[in-house]
């Protein structure tokens, strides 16, 4: 039996605070909702359960989303037509970033926002991701392009911050000579 989580609205400001670290060993409640995530993610990015559940497309989800200020972020990547990658990363520190920067052509999206934002949300390119998995072992991603930008949303909603936060009020957009568009 599928059972929808429920996700906190923008206007929430439990979405604001920065949350705290998580200590191992994890709580076997959290563990079910890291695969209840998992599941609602991958779900919704599959068109016959996206339709079937009324879900929203969505790549990631952090705890702060769900209102506990826990520093845990689920993420599931869609690599090619049909196979998904999952990343959970508990306590989560990006340990390098490229220079370069890019930015998400269409804007990004979150499951918080039920709105279009629209703007250029600047992002590294590339980093390098370290944290813990479920069961306290040491993990490190090194994420680029699409990837990349979600580690940084996802990353950006334990310390309070949402996409549109970044969106340059005065500049919204970027020219593909200021910033790479992908
Ligand atoms: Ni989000």
């Amino acid at each position: 039996m599928f059972e929808k989580l429920h996700i906190l609205d923008e206007t929430d400001n439990k979405l604001r605070i920065k949350s705290k670290d998580v200590v191992f060993p994890l709580s076997s409640e959290y563990k079910n909702l890291i695969k209840k995530i998992i599941q609602e993610l991958t779900y919704s990015q599959i068109e016959e359960f996206e339709k079937k559940y009324n879900l929203r497309p969505g790549m990631g989800l952090a705890f702060p989303q769900l209102g506990i200020d826990k520093r845990i972020i689920v993420i599931v990547h869609e690599y090619e037509e049909g196979k998904f990658n999952n990343y959970v990363f508990i306590n989560p520190v990006i340990t390098s970033h490229s220079e370069e920067l890019i930015a998400a052509e269409c804007g990004e999206g979150c499951l918080s926002v039920n709105r279009e934002v629209e703007g250029h949300v600047p992002r590294y390119a590339r980093v390098t991701v370290e944290g813990f998995d479920e069961y306290g072992n040491k993990i490190k991603v090194r994420a680029r392009e699409e990837l990349s930008i979600a580690f940084q949303h996802e990353i950006d909603h334990l310390n309070g911050i949402l996409f549109y936060d970044r969106i340059n009020k005065n500049k919204p957009f970027y020219t593909e000579d200021e910033i790479r568009l992908i």
